[in-house]
């Protein structure tokens, strides 16, 4: 079995944040989350792993590299455009060959893993298994409807309304039928080629569709809600460390990790928070559920549930809760007030999200 990672895409949700950086590389729980999906697919038994980039190929292929510090062979596939989770496939087919494979969102997490939906799918041998999922908002999600034996009789991608609440969620396995189902499907209403006609095509051509509710924790992180949650969550069992240093007039409390070369002066940390290499944190309030990415400068800050990716620099920002941030921002003293707020600013600095 071979795994078909996506990992281009536009990320317009997660802007500005995504005019820097794709999102699939914005850690969650202190590791990007794509890493959470090839972590995944290694444990699952998998080695073979193509990954689709669009313009982020080289960032992409930095981080990664041919995947060994996995213990992983990664193929890069470039897709020209961001034209479907179908056409991904199509552009994989040389890849693919014959052998059946996960098509993995390489912006879901799922923190239980993927091996018994592999297992499963290597048991009884559908020509599609979908890993799905509750969910409260349908018009969010692919939707399939399940009848007995968890067949899948129909998926709608995105429907304002629907008799199922169970959400496709990011993990499929496909055998190689699905090569003929995005050759048959035309491009939707929004302008891609959609995985969910495909799979619909397989359902209306007879052909056996299944779908295994996923019972651990997954998670969607293509908005900021959302990845602010998943990260809430990845953080919860984090174990404590201190590799950098602390001087005397800073306390840290419950899990906190201190990665090597991080400097911790005259502030407070609150576990579950997470300080990356090389960072500085001075006279700061940090945490519960924070993350400080690599060579970060926090001055005067006081931020809990949040994530502050690699570079940025925090200065003079009180009372925040919520935010992800990359790139410099700086407020004057006493702004931007009130706990509760939650932002998300990007490398352009311009907040472009508040409640
Ligand atoms: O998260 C689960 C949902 O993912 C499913 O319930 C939907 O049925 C499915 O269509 C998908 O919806 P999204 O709107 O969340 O898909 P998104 O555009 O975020 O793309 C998912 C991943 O695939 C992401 O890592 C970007 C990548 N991608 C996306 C497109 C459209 C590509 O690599 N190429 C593409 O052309």
């Amino acid at each position: 079995m071979r795994a078909l990672v996506l990992a281009g895409g536009s990320g317009t949700r997660l802007r500005p944040i995504t005019l820097a950086m794709p999102k699939q590389l914005i850690p969650v729980g202190g590791r990007p989350v794509v890493f959470h999906c090839l972590d995944n697919i290694r444990a699952a038994g998998i080695t073979e792993v193509g990954i689709v980039v669009g313009e982020w190929e080289d960032v992409i292929r930095e981080a990664v590299g041919d995947g060994s510090a996995f213990g992983l062979r990664v193929t890069y596939l470039r897709q020209d455009a961001p034209r479907g989770l179908a056409h991904a496939v199509l552009i994989a087919r040389d890849f693919l060959g014959d052998d059946d494979f996960v098509l993995y969102l390489g912006d879901n997490v799922l923190a239980g893993g993927i091996g018994e939906l592999v297992a499963e799918f290597a048991t009884v041998g559908p020509d599609a298994q979908l890993a799905v999922g509750k969910v409260s908002d349908v018009s969010e999600y692919g939707i399939a409807t399940l009848h007995a034996e968890r067949r899948v009789t129909g998926v709608q991608e995105k429907p304002q309304s629907s008799t199922s609440d169970l959400a496709v969620i990011g993990v499929y396995l496909f055998g190689p039928r699905i090569h003929e189902a995005v050759r048959a499907v035309d491009v939707s209403a929004r302008g891609e080629l959609e995985i969910t006609d495909a799979i619909q095509w397989l359902i209306s051509t007879g052909h056996d569709v299944r779908g295994s509710i996923y019972e651990g924790y997954w998670k969607d992180t293509g908005n900021a809600d959302d990845l602010l949650e998943c990260n809430r969550t990845l953080l919860a069992p984090l174990e404590p460390r201190v590799d950098g240093s602390v001087d005397a007039a800073s306390e840290l409390s419950g899990p906190v990790l201190i990665s090597a070369g991080a400097r911790i002066l005259g502030s407070e940390i609150h576990g579950p928070a997470i300080v990356g290499p090389g960072s500085v944190v001075r006279d700061s309030t940090l945490g519960p559920f924070t993350t400080v990415g690599a060579g970060c400068l926090l001055e005067g800050a006081c931020l809990d549930e949040s994530i502050v990716l690699d570079g940025a620099s925090v200065r003079q920002v009180h009372g925040v809760s919520r935010l992800l941030i990359g790139g410099a921002y700086g407020a004057p003293a006493g702004s931007p007030g009130a706990g509760g707020l939650s932002l998300v600013l990007g490398d352009n600095r311009v907040p472009v999200a508040h409640r």
